[in-house]
């Protein structure tokens, strides 16, 4: 899945003979999952039609200030549109565009656009090579570029004017990689590799019977997906759950029982730099599993229970740097007990469940969870999806670890 997936794109069209390849970038945008919208300048509508843009991209496209089939005049919200976009991509940008955004010139919809927009605005120059190398054009390349816009350089190669030569518009496919690559570049969990367990474990009792728990993994899950969307590696090691992911950023290890969840994340934990343990493992298994179907003979059965091996804990006394986060589920005197594990297990961070709390627990799609850290500073969050609340245990060791890098540094 792209990083433009789902996200908001203007492309801002000015009249450049490059203004064809628009219709390319469109197609490609929303073939990446993108939603777009796109903005002309008047005079580039002689190069491209508005009909094309709007056809690809599904949107009305805009051009002026006031709605041009509109009797009673209303007008284009450039502010409305410049808050809409997630990401602003002027291409192609010709000389005369980009001189006024360096100057701040408002002359048309696009302008204004571009002066309210809060998000990141690429550029993608397209113009003859005499034009490109002039000093004038350099300096406002300079001067765009000192405001935070990202320039897409323009290609080498055979311009309108028949000269050869840097000038032309990148092609649509490199606009569109180089966006991606500079997104994921700038995600805060990029060549980070993470460790997730997730659901329950199963033990068996014999071929056809175990010991099981009421884990849907969906917390796990939700957490591996919101951290590939911030850009780590993931490997994800699964009890048995009907959930199924699709994410290249996201290796799937399933297993069945607390031994086998203890050898695969003990494979895995020597590559990563953050292991978070949320599956609710078994704490016993029967003594041994019967060979065949066990039989129901007598009035009563007793099965022998051992302990399972505690992988967290064994993670714990042999984590050195990396950063460990464990689950605690509670019934009672929630918070003393989870302070107990964390520095029991030796955790950076864990994560109180109360099964007190509404909208908490196995199968709900919500969540509501206290984060305790390591020097116990404690943060409660309210009733949040399980993606919101995946969202929020990221984002709080995103904070210690940037934190602690400060700290190193200084
Ligand atoms: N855990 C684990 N291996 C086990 C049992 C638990 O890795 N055999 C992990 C869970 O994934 C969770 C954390 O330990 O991150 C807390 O598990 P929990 O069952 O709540 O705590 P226990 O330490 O088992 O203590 P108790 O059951 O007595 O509350």
């Amino acid at each position: 899945m792209s990083v433009l997936s789902g996200k908001n794109i203007l492309l801002g069209v000015t009249a450049g003979i490059a203004a064809y390849k628009s219709a390319f970038l469109v197609r490609l945008l929303i073939k990446k999952g993108a939603n777009v919208k796109v903005v002309m300048t008047p005079a580039s509508k002689d190069f491209v039609t508005p009909l094309t843009l709007s056809t690809l991209s599904k949107n009305e496209v805009y051009s002026s200030f006031i709605k041009e089939d509109n009797e009673n005049a209303q007008w284009n919200n450039h502010v409305e549109l410049a808050l809409w976009a997630d990401l602003f991509l002027i291409a192609p940008a010709t000389a005369n565009t980009m001189s006024k955004m360096a100057n701040g010139t408002c002359d048309n919809l696009l302008l204004a656009v571009y002066l309210s927009a809060k998000c990141p605005v690429y550029y993608a120059p397209a113009m003859d090579l005499d034009m490109y190398k002039h000093p004038s054009t350099l300096e406002y390349f300079k001067k765009l570029n000192d405001f935070g816009n990202i320039q897409i350089p323009a290609a080498i190669g055979e311009l309108a004017s028949g000269l050869e030569g840097q000038g032309r518009m990148a092609a649509p496919e490199d606009i569109v990689s180089l966006i991606e690559k500079h997104i994921l570049d700038a995600l805060p969990l990029k060549n980070k590799n993470l460790l997730i367990t997730a659901g329950p474990t199963y033990e068996a009792i014999d071929p056809v019977r175990f010991i099981g728990n009421h884990s849907s993994g969906k917390m796990g899950y939700a957490i591996a997906e919101v951290a590939a969307n911030l850009g780590a590696q993931v490997t994800l090691i699964s009890g048995p759950v009907s959930l199924h992911i699709k994410n290249e950023a996201i290796q799937v290890i399933n297993v069945i029982s607390a031994n086998e969840m203890f050898e695969a994340t003990h494979r895995y934990f020597k590559n990563c730099d953050i292991a978070i343990l949320s599956a609710a493992v078994a704490d016993f298994k029967p003594n041994e599993v019967a060979l065949h179907k066990i039989k129901k003979k007598e009035e009563t059965l007793t099965i022998k229970l051992t302990k399972t091996k505690d992988i967290l804990a064994s993670l714990g006394e042999m984590k050195s740097n990396k950063y460990l986060v464990g689950f605690a589920l509670e019934t009672q005197n929630e918070l003393e007990n989870a302070k107990t594990k964390l520095k029991k297990k030796n955790l950076d961070l864990i994560v109180l469940n109360s099964l007190n709390d509404k909208g908490a627990g196995f199968k709900s799609d919500t969540n509501k969870i206290t984060l305790i850290s390591k020097d116990n500073k404690i943060v409660s969050f309210n009733v949040k999806l399980k993606k919101e609340v995946a969202n929020d245990i990221l984002q709080h060791i995103i904070k210690e670890l940037y934190l602690s890098l400060i700290h190193i540094s200084e």
